[in-house]
């Protein structure tokens, strides 16, 4: 697979050209994140994690659908538009721009950029809606409780921490008192659990999935869907007094993404890529409302955890909130996306600061990876080396041996969504070809033949090395083959600046 996946790039074949069957579909999907503030390293770590996922999927040979987007609707982004005192509109497309301006800074290869003022979108919601209503599973009600602004979430007692929600600050809470149209939860959220038991539904890592069953052993209540007078958000189509719940407008955002960009063939979607605080909503409440209408259920919700600076949570009023921007101006672009894949949280919140990030990006990439390259470009230039066909030949039964070694482990982990065992595993792969290139010392072998060969080898790991690198670092892969993919290799300068 692998010697397919490089000759395919060295020679532009499509890696379907080799086989008659039409590709299969991959849909992929971030949240689509508030526009009431700029991207942070959170929003930034979900963005390339999908990204990575999305870009392996292309690599062997999938069909890929990646969407990421704004929520511009629900009380918070309105209040923010209009404390900075502008027309909220404007506002949002404003905010639009920063946020495509930062995905696109660091390549991710979004197919489409969902923003849920889009007329297009708030149609596909008001259908939908319309359908549940006349099927009965709407109702009008009266809804008291708990509301968090920051979570756009109606709390339970169980979720308050004295009162307060842990997430936000405490004047966040407010009492809420409305007649609401309420969907209903109550009767879907066994058909759910009954999915999730038979892992119709996926929800991974394993800690995540049970956090949710748990949930559903207790009672279940129905989900009010409307406000009542609110100034911000799609009219609810039968009685324009109500608004629809933000939450519910952007769930919906998975499949009016499908329907506006006429790509029915990518549902259901194979994974939403979620942060821990919103799962519920991804795992119970979409499924139940695709269930109500028909529509096939989502096969994977991934759920990582945080991402902690220096032992606390990141938050504005702490002060500690680290922004992509300060990330690209000290690791670049593709040492962003490296420190975010190799940090990313799994079953728990995981702690990073600058100091991580600098020994991480000194150790991996400027001596690890950076270094390698730069010895072995410089050796192949003394002994006067191309790539040419053939090369891979040469070294098939060493390359052989290694498949079994790393390739296979990465390709699972990947597959697996492990981004953190991809990396070690690719480390390990470079420490392999240093030990090598130590034990042959082919700078010090009077036979030049012998010499060329071991260069060779290593050159194909090299090259191997950067074709699983593609996901999570495309820029520097494709350095890696423009140094080494040449009829004459040359030195060059390192890859990345130790810090
Ligand atoms: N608008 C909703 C999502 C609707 S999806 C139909 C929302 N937006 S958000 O702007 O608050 O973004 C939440 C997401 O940001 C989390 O699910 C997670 O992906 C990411 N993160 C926010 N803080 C984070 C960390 N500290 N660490 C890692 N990711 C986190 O919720």
């Amino acid at each position: 697979m692998v010697y397919n996946t490089i000759m395919d790039r060295n020679t532009k074949k499509s890696s379907q050209s080799n086989t008659n069957q039409e590709p299969s579909t991959y849909y992929v999907t971030t949240p689509i994140y508030y526009s009431n503030d700029v991207p942070h390293m959170g929003h930034t770590g979900t963005t390339i994690f999908a990204d990575i996922i999305a870009r392996f999927k292309r690599s062997v040979g999938e069909k890929v659908l990646l969407t990421t987007g704004n929520d511009e609707h629900g009380e918070k982004v309105y209040t923010s538009a209009l404390s900075k005192s502008q027309n909220v509109q404007e506002y949002l497309d404003d905010m639009a721009k920063e946020w495509k301006k930062y995905w696109d800074e660091l390549n991710v290869s979004y197919d489409y950029f969902v923003r849920t003022t889009d007329p297009k979108h708030k149609k596909v919601v008001q259908d939908l809606l319309s359908k549940l209503y006349e099927k009965g599973d709407i109702y009008k009600g009266t809804y008291k409780g708990v509301y968090c602004i920051g979570c756009e979430e109606y709390k339970t007692e169980r979720q308050l921490v004295n009162g307060y929600c842990p997430e936000h600050r405490p004047d966040q809470i407010v009492i809420k008192e409305e007649e609401t149209y309420f969907f209903k939860l109550s009767k879907y959220s066994p058909i759910v659990k009954e999915k999730i038991e038979k892992n119709e539904i996926i929800i991974a890592p394993e800690n995540k999935r049970q956090e949710i069953l748990a949930r559903l052993n207790e009672e279940v209540k129905d989900l009010s869907t409307s406000r009542e007078n609110g100034e911000w958000g799609i009219e609810i189509p039968w009685d324009k007094k109500h608004r629809i719940y933000v939450w519910v407008d952007a769930l919906i955002n998975y499949y009016s993404s499908v329907v506006i960009l006429n790509k029915e063939e990518f549902w259901p979607p194979d994974v939403h890529v979620v942060g821990k605080g919103i799962n519920w909503f991804h795992s119970v409440i979409w499924p139940a409302m695709l269930i109500a209408l028909n529509i096939e259920t989502p096969r994977k919700v991934f759920v990582h955890s945080h991402y902690n600076v220096e032992g606390s949570k990141m938050s504005k009023s702490l002060g500690n909130v680290i922004s992509p921007q300060a990330l690209i101006d000290r690791y670049g672009i593709d040492g962003t996306r490296y420190l975010l894949a190799a940090s990313m949280p799994y079953d728990d919140d995981a702690d990073v600061s600058f100091d991580y990030f600098d020994e991480k990006y000194n150790s991996d990439l400027a001596n690890g990876l950076g270094n390698l390259v730069s010895r072995v470009a410089k050796l192949a230039e003394n002994l006067d080396i191309g790539f040419e066909e053939g090369i891979l030949e040469e070294s098939k039964e060493k390359h052989e041996a290694n498949n079994t070694k790393f390739v296979s482990k990465i390709v699972s982990n990947y597959e697996d969504y492990k981004l953190n065992g991809v990396i070690n595993c690719i480390k390990e792969y470079i420490d392999d070809c240093n030990l090598e290139l130590n034990k042959k010392a082919p700078w010090a072998n009077d036979n030049t033949a012998d010499a060329k060969r071991d260069v060779k080898t290593i050159i194909v790991s090299i090259l191997i090395i950067s074709a699983f690198l593609e996901p999570i670092i495309p820029e520097t892969a494709k350095k890696i083959r423009e140094i080494f993919v040449t009829e004459k290799i040359k030195s060059t300068i390192p890859l990345f600046k130790r810090i």
